[in-house]
């Protein structure tokens, strides 16, 4: 099911160091019905390396087990829209991309609103099957959706299908890629000198800081600094060209990057990251006793709502996965946990078997406080749910 991996993913260097351990945990998108077998479970460690700050889990999980069925899709919500819009503005400063690819195009969701600012033809990439179908129009003639991870088969189909490729985008997942050098290999394949790749991953720094350690599971292999990245690309045919730093998911960054053959120099603002950019093991120690706090403030706060109160979760989020078993919660203090993704309900939270009910389970079974697990999405789940808060019901935010 999983192997080790003892080498830094970026630079190479075989002497990590153990940062964070949160013991052998379940896959924390692995929500399964009653009568599913659980993929299982598999150790949850981070391991840092000195040389360039990269930052890797001390295993990587069969792809084949996490991603051919998947039940992650982007949010449609209004938090993500706004986040598109912004990433699009960013990428009209560098390029008016007419063929895109997407790494990761999931279901869709960022491709169409690319086709809708003026995109011609845009090109997926997704290995999850069970997506396929929810791929809206994939029969149109401006779109080719290719069910694979991406490898050096489906790069150099792209290539000799679409010579012109203006734009390479891969969102949230190349943290979740074990082979990089791979990867940047099957890049150069499908790209021009003036090809434009970004690459939007979350910030290890502001995970550092906002002590995400919910953020920690076995899809995520990487917590990515802007020097991994510069160490990863040394000797490749990309280099960085500009980073964007994003507030979505608890702090992103997009690292802009072009071929060496590209015909303008990189921007300042890549000069400025690294420079200011410092992640050590300090850094790690104080995240350890900041995340450590987190648990220990959410057991007392749940435990101390028991009996006759009932508490739910809101957000069935793989970060949901990982609060309720490093807390030990079970549906004694989690109920259900509330998700408006149809692909959800009905199963169970991986490890510890609490119900996912729709999001009217707030309403209707009126509990009197939820933890909200999709922090991310608060501002916007608090509007949305002012009836709960009128009865008198509480958010418990982590
Ligand atoms: P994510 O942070 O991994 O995208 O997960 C957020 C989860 O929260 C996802 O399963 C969808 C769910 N959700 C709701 O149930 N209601 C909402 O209003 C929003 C924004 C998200
Ligand atoms: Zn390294």
């Amino acid at each position: 099911m999983y192997r080790q991996k003892t080498n830094c993913r970026a630079c190479g260097n075989s002497n990590l160091t153990e940062v964070y351990d949160l013991g052998v945990q379940p896959l924390a998108n692995n929500f399964c019905t009653a009568d599913q077998e659980s993929a299982g479970h598999a150790p949850l460690k981070v391991m840092f390396c000195q040389e360039c700050t990269n930052a890797q889990l001390s295993v990587v999980v069969d792809p084949n087990i996490i991603y051919r069925n998947y039940p992650y899709v982007t949010s449609k919500s209004e938090t993500m829209r706004i986040h598109f819009g912004k990433l699009w503005d960013e990428i009209c400063k560098e390029c008016k991309p007419k063929t895109m690819v997407e790494i990761g195009s999931n279901d869709g969701l960022f491709l169409e609103y690319c086709l809708s600012r003026g995109v011609n033809r845009v090109i997926g990439v997704d290995p999850a099957q069970n997506l396929q179908s929810t791929v809206r129009c994939k029969e149109e003639m401006d779109r080719d959706l290719i069910c694979s991870l991406f490898d050096a088969n489906v790069a150099s189909y792209i290539a000799a299908k679409h010579p012109a490729i203006d734009l390479v985008v891969a969102r949230h997942v190349f943290c979740h890629i074990d082979d990089w050098e791979s990867f940047i290999c099957n890049l150069e394949l499908l790209s021009n000198p003036d090809t434009l790749v970004a690459i939007e991953v979350p910030y290890v720094k502001d995970m550092l800081n906002g002590f995400e350690f919910d953020t920690i599971y076995h899809e995520h292999l990487n917590y990515m600094s802007i020097r991994a990245m510069a160490a990863l690309l040394k000797d490749t045919m990309f280099h960085l060209h500009d980073i964007v730093r994003f507030d979505i998911h608890g702090g992103a960054i997009v690292m802009m990057l072009r071929r060496n053959d590209y015909s303008e120099s990189p921007l300042l603002s890549v000069e400025r990251f690294l420079e200011l950019e410092s992640v050590t093991l300090d850094s790690w120690k104080e995240f350890k006793s900041g995340a450590n706090f987190k648990i220990s403030a959410m057991k007392e706060m749940v435990n101390s709502l028991q009996d006759p109160n009932t508490v739910c979760g809101f957000g069935a989020s793989a970060k949901s996965t990982v609060w309720i078993n490093a807390c030990g919660f079970s549906v004694k203090q989690i109920k259900f946990i509330c998700d408006c993704t149809p692909e959800k309900q009905g199963k169970f939270s991986p490890g510890s078997n609490i119900p996912i009910l729709p999001e009217s389970a707030l309403l209707d079974l009126k509990p009197d406080a939820a933890v909200m697990f999709a922090w991310n999405f608060k501002d916007e789940i608090i509007k949305k749910n002012q009836e709960f808060i009128n009865r008198g019901g509480r958010f418990l935010i982590p």
